[in-house]
């Protein structure tokens, strides 16, 4: 057929779109979905917003002063807006993610010239949304709602295609309900996606290069689909032809089942990795936090993943100066922390979202005692990180190269515990899955030579 059936992606005059996306990898997979559910409108993107047609700021609510650093993004993109539209052009700005779910029509209030704010239930209605904005400058076009069919089942088919390792969203949501954290109100109840669908993308993905696949979730384990469970599909991704590795990323401890566990004996290329937050060492703490489990049930839990798979390399978050957080409780996190012996870990200043429980709690702990418990545990954990990383000196362990370093000829990988790995002047390239001999340690990771080519 000739003429009038000429795709939409074609007949769309070309556009150019700015994206920024801030917080985790599932927005920086979202940020992929969105730009790909725009390339029909004729949308491609760039990499300034100076000039741009359109403008997307995908958010992240979890960290400190979100709202205010998306506002004050906001301000420099009107500036941008302003001179496009005296050079008689026009910039739509579309503010996507948590902090436009938390905001809601208080965004189009504070800052009228945004032309599009979604929630991130909502990304797959945004052609029509820009359609809407295209036709009404000047009226935001706002959708934060909580739509009743879920997002998985409407959202066009993948076609993108990650990098040698690539995100793939399987769940979203959470009901867990921690007092301290947004998620729960941002994006909603927790909603898995079909096995089908995950293990078609998947295969796309390898099709396209991909030789490892992060299964990403708010609470990645709690995936379920009929009877199955995360490890069923761990297994079903993992037996795709040409896919060396899998991760998946981020679990509670109590949606660690017995199956999951016992993948991480069984499944080959189930990476011995894991991110497990505790949050906190002290039960009382914990208990007020909601997260429904003792430090004792975590220990528990680490004691049986380690009896499946000795050599588990294990992450975690913590947040410390939680309300009511006292010097002993602090204490406790220390002992957990020495006691478990971490990898890599993030820790957190406790800092009060609007909305939730923990945010009305009084008294707060002061500022200078968060500070100084926030230096002591990063202390703690970056020397466990270094010991870490020293036992590996002397080791020989597959690394799956995956971008160019800053020197050239250099090339970074991952070991299967997640540390970066850089190699100088080999034969290698991007995607190759080679043994190394580490023979260092740099700033933020290691340094090693190939001693087997890939096969
Ligand atoms: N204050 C500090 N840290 C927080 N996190 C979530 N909410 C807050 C908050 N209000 C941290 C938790 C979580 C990580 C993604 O962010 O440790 O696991
Ligand atoms: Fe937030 Fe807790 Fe849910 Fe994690 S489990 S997303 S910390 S409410």
């Amino acid at each position: 057929m000739t003429g009038t059936s000429a795709n939409v992606e074609t007949a769309s005059p070309p556009r150019t779109l700015y994206v920024r996306t801030w917080g985790c990898q599932m927005n920086v997979y979202d940020s992929e979905r969105m730009s790909e559910v725009l390339a029909p409108l004729g949308y491609r993107p760039v990499g300034s917003p100076d000039g741009a047609d359109m403008v997307l700021l995908n958010t992240c609510h979890i960290r400190e002063k979100a709202g205010e650093k998306v506002y004050s993004e906001l301000g420099r993109l009107h500036l941008l807006q302003k001179a496009r539209a005296a050079a008689g052009g026009r910039m739509i700005v579309a503010v996507a993610g948590c902090v436009a779910q938390a905001e809601g029509a208080e965004m189009a209030r504070r800052a009228p010239f945004v032309d599009i704010v979604l929630g991130p239930q909502s990304y797959h209605r945004l052609p029509e949304m820009v359609a809407r904005a295209d036709r009404a400058a000047g009226r935001p076009v706002i959708d934060t709602g909580f739509p009743a069919v879920s997002k998985f089942d409407v959202l066009p088919e993948a076609r993108r295609v990650g990098g040698v390792s690539a995100f793939l969203t399987v769940q979203e949501g959470c009901d867990k309900f921690c007092t301290f954290c947004v998620v729960p109100y941002t994006r909603g109840a927790e909603d898995s996606r079909p096995a089908r669908a995950v293990v078609d993308e998947a295969r796309r993905l390898v099709d396209g290069g991909a030789r490892e696949i992060v299964l990403l979730g708010q609470n990645v384990n709690a995936w379920r689909d009929g009877g199955e469970g995360l490890a069923d599909l761990i297994a079903r991704v993992g037996a795709i032809d040409g896919l060396e590795r899998v991760r998946y990323t981020t679990s509670h401890p109590n949606d660690m089942s017995e199956a999951l566990i016992r993948a991480h004996a069984e499944v080959p290329c189930l990476m011995p990795h894991l991110h497990l937050p505790v949050q906190s060492g002290a039960d009382r703490i914990l208990a007020a936090m909601n997260r429904r489990h003792t430090s004792e049930d975590y220990r528990r839990l680490v004691a049986r993943l380690r009896a499946a798979r000795p050599d588990i390399a294990l992450s975690s978050d913590f947040i410390v100066g939680y309300p009511g957080e006292t010097d002993a409780d602090f204490a406790d996190t220390l002992a957990l922390v020495d006691e478990i012996g971490f990898a890599s870990a993030f820790a957190f200043k406790y800092s009060p979202r609007p909305g939730t429980p923990a945010a009305v709690v009084r008294p707060q702990v002061a500022e200078e005692v968060k500070n100084e418990r926030l230096a002591a545990l990063q202390e703690r954990l970056a020397g466990q990180q270094r010991a870490f990383n020293r036992r590996a000196v002397g080791c020989t362990l597959p690394v799956l190269f995956e971008r160019p370093g800053r020197h050239a000829g250099q090339l970074v990988g991952r070991t299967p515990y997640m540390q970066a790995v850089h190699v100088q002047g080999s034969r290698l390239t991007i995607g190759d899955l080679a043994r190394v001999r580490v023979t260092g340690r740099t700033t933020n990771g290691l340094s090693g030579v190939v001693t087997e080519a890939p096969a």
